[in-house]
């Protein structure tokens, strides 16, 4: 885990500089520049790059939205270690005797402007890996009275894993991803394990056989500087270790899923209370005509 939770508990430094790595496309110049900033309480390093953003010097660039460490949009390089800007408070990271705080982009994504990254290649990976569930019955999408059942345990499985909120930060600590653009990455590994160790997935050959190159699991040095910087406490390094116990054992003709989760009826009530008007689906989009014209999902393409 790579934050402290109880730093907005206490007062940062009254006066904090801000040292950012700014990078300007059009001419190739990179250099550091300093900001002070007066703080706050419970003063976040997003809110201080907001700030310089909004009273100091407009043209510093950055990405973020939710401010609130769910869209993982805000992942930026903060006294040398990736980190949800958002979620970072300045309480963390400068103290009485060394108020600076140092800031740069995430590694291993390429810099567009200042703090902002390009995402592209690391979600062509997260792609790659085919980041959904497969099912040769197609049921459960077109109509709404049954589910695939699975037990707490089961969920148990593969739930920290569903807390991915893809913000990159694994991506750019990794020393495999560093050396060559050809590994997945921490990510789409880990995200590849969730969909292998799911009993409602099918697909669990053709992911196995997906990544069965120097792509995938095998190409790990184990570094685990995934987890480390995890701001959602996923363990990336551990997903890839388990994908590489079933990809051996695969090879050798000795993995097979335990089980692969079955339809169980469900009873669907009607909505006791009437919705409000303006609740009411828009003319034509009446979302229970799915059941009479299901729609065609090409479930072999995806699986091919
Ligand atoms: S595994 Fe963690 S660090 Fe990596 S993208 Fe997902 S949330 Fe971010
Ligand atoms: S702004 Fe959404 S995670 Fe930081």
């Amino acid at each position: 885990m790579s934050f402290d939770p109880k730093a907005a508990t206490r007062t940062p430094p009254k006066v904090v500089t801000f040292k950012v790595k700014r990078y300007d496309p059009t001419t190739g110049k990179e250099w550091w520049q300093e900001y002070k900033v007066e703080t706050y309480r419970g003063m976040t390093v997003l809110d201080a790059l907001l700030k310089i953003k909004e009273e100091i010097d407009h043209t510093i660039v950055l990405r973020y939205s939710c401010r609130m460490g769910v869209c993982g949009s805000c992942g930026m390089i903060i006294n040398g270690m990736p980190r949800l800007a958002c979620q970072t408070q300045i309480a963390e990271v400068a103290t009485e005797a060394n108020p600076v705080v140092t800031v740069e982009p995430l590694k291993n994504h390429p810099v567009v402007r200042d703090l902002l990254t390009d995402f592209t290649r690391f979600f062509e990976k997260h792609k790659k890996v085919k980041p959904y569930t497969i099912r040769k019955d197609i049921e459960e999408r077109e109509k709404g009275d049954f589910e695939y059942e699975m037990t707490p345990e089961e969920h148990y499985n593969i739930y920290e894993y569903t807390l991915c909120i893809s913000c990159g930060l694994c991506y750019s600590a990794c020393p495999v991803v560093a050396s060559t653009d050809r590994f997945l990455g921490p990510q789409a590994l880990a995200y590849m394990w969730r969909y292998v160790a799911d009993p409602r997935d099918e697909a669990w050959k053709e992911r196995l056989e997906l990544i069965d190159t120097d792509e995938g699991p095998f190409s790990c040095h184990y570094a685990a500087s995934c987890s480390a910087v995890c701001p959602k406490m996923v363990d990336p390094a551990a997903a890839i270790q388990r994908l590489r116990s079933a990809l051996l054992k695969y090879r050798l003709g000795m993995y097979k899923k335990e089980k692969i989760a079955q339809k169980k009826v469900v009873e669907v009530k009607p909505n006791p209370k009437p919705l409000p008007p303006e609740a009411q689906p828009v003319p034509g989009a009446d979302p229970w005509k799915k059941n009479e014209e299901p729609v065609n999902i090409p479930i072999d393409e995806l699986i091919a």
